[in-house]
C-alpha cells in the first residue's frame, strides 16, 4: 500500500519535472472545455498528454494548419491520464496518448489501453528497438540517460560506466532521485536484461552504499547538488543538463560547474529511452490518430517534438534542436526498449532490496 502510494506521488513529480513548472497539469482545450469551431469535414484529434510544453501547444497548431484536423488535448500526469482513461472505458474520447519513458508507455499497454497499428512509414522511420513490436507504441524523441560529474573533482576516465557509481571510487559522493522514478526503473531494466538479476542487484547495492545523501528531487536537483559540491557523480536525461546550459543566467552557472558522461562508451552504448506515443484502444477517430503519429515522425512533427524539450529527434537526418551541439557524438544502446516492461517489477524489488528508496 505504502508503496503503490509513493510510486504514485514519485511519478506525479518525475512528470511535473518533465515539463514547464508553472503549467497547470489540467486539461486545456480539452474536450469539456474547448469550444472553438471545428472543421467539419477533417473532424478532431483527442490527444491524451503527459507533458507539458507550450511548444506542444504549437505542435497541435502546425499539424491542424497541415491537415485541417482539430486536435483538443488534455494534460495530466501519466498516472492520472491511466485512471481517467481506464474510468472512461468504452466512452473515452482519447485518440492518442503521449508519455515519456518506454516504461510508461509500457503502463498504457499492459492496461489494455492501447491498440496495435501496423505503419509501414513508422516501421521505416523508426528504429525497431525504439518503437513496440506489435506498434502499441512508437518512440518519437530520444533521451540519453547520462553520468553528470564534477569536472573539478572527477575525471573522465572515473565515469565510463554505470558501474562506476558503484565503485568504491566514489564512496559518499553519488546523488540519485528516487527509484520510483520511470527513469530509474527502466535503465534498471536494461541492466536486468544485459547483466542479469544478479549483477544488477550487486550495482543498485554498490550505488546506494555510495549514496552522498538520501534520494530525492529530480534530475535537475542531481545537477544542482554536483554544482553546490554535496556529491561529485550522479545520473541525469541529457536534456536536463541541456536546457540549464542554455537558460536563466542562474541556470547557466550551475551548469558550467557540471559536465556530462556518456556511460558504456566502449560496450554497448549509453541507455536511451524515448518519448513515444500510441493509438488509444477505443478512439473515436482511429483514422485521425494514424494520421497523428505518422505526422510525428515529419520533419515538423520531430521538430516542434524537440524544439523545448531538447530532446534528440528519433528521425535520421532531422535538425537538431539548439544546445544539442555541444553534446558529442555518441554511442546509444540498442537495447530494444520493448523489453523494460516484462522487468518492472523486478527493477522496482532489486532497488526496495538495495536500500534505494
Ligand atoms: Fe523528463
Amino acid at each position: 500500500m505504502t508503496r503503490i502510494r509513493v510510486a504514485v506521488v514519485a511519478a506525479v513529480m518525475l512528470l511535473a519535472s518533465c515539463g514547464n513548472p508553472a503549467a497547470p497539469a489540467s486539461e486545456s482545450g480539452g474536450p469539456a472545455a474547448d469550444s472553438a469551431p471545428r472543421p467539419e469535414k477533417a473532424g478532431v484529434l483527442n490527444v491524451y498528454s503527459a507533458r507539458h510544453y507550450d511548444s506542444d501547444k504549437q505542435m497541435y497548431k502546425a499539424f491542424e494548419a497541415e491537415t485541417g484536423i482539430h486536435v483538443r488535448f488534455r494534460e495530466s500526469g501519466a498516472p492520472e491520464l491511466l485512471e481517467t482513461m481506464k474510468a472512461e472505458g468504452d466512452s473515452s474520447p482519447a485518440d492518442v496518448v503521449i508519455s515519456s519513458d518506454a516504461g510508461t508507455l509500457y503502463r498504457f499497454e499492459a492496461a489494455g489501453l492501447l491498440q496495435p497499428f501496423d505503419s509501414e512509414a513508422l516501421k521505416a522511420a523508426i528504429p525497431e528497438h525504439f518503437r513496440q513490436k506489435d506498434g502499441y507504441w512508437y518512440g518519437f524523441a530520444r533521451r540519453a540517460r547520462v553520468i553528470a560529474y564534477d569536472p573539478a573533482r572527477v575525471s573522465p576516465d572515473e565515469v565510463k560506466t554505470y558501474a562506476d557509481l558503484a565503485g568504491p571510487r566514489f564512496r559518499g559522493e553519488v546523488c540519485m532521485r528516487s527509484s520510483t522514478n520511470i527513469y530509474n526503473l527502466s535503465l534498471m531494466g536494461e541492466l536486468i536484461g544485459r547483466l542479469g538479476h544478479d549483477a544488477a542487484q550487486a550495482w543498485a547495492n554498490g550505488v546506494v552504499a555510495n549514496f552522498a545523501r538520501p534520494p530525492q528531487g529530480g534530475d535537475t536537483t542531481q545537477i544542482e547538488a554536483i554544482a553546490a559540491g554535496e556529491c561529485s557523480v550522479a545520473l541525469t536525461n541529457h536534456y536536463y543538463y541541456v536546457r540549464m546550459a542554455n537558460g536563466s543566467p542562474g541556470d547557466r552557472a550551475v551548469a558550467a560547474k557540471v559536465a556530462l558522461a556518456f556511460p558504456q562508451q566502449d560496450s554497448w552504448g549509453t541507455h536511451v529511452n524515448v518519448t513515444g506515443a500510441g493509438i488509444a484502444k477505443n478512439a473515436p477517430d482511429r483514422d485521425n490518430a494514424a494520421r497523428f503519429l505518422e505526422w510525428l515522425a515529419t520533419a515538423d512533427g520531430q521538430g516542434w517534438l524537440t524544439k523545448e524539450t531538447r530532446e534528440f529527434p528519433i528521425v535520421a537526418g532531422m535538425e537538431m534542436p539548439e544546445g544539442l551541439d555541444a553534446l558529442p557524438a555518441f554511442r546509444q544502446s540498442d537495447f530494444p526498449l520493448d523489453e523494460l516492461g516484462a522487468h518492472q517489477a523486478e527493477a522496482q524489488e532489486i532497488y526496495d532490496r538495495a536500500g534505494w528508496n
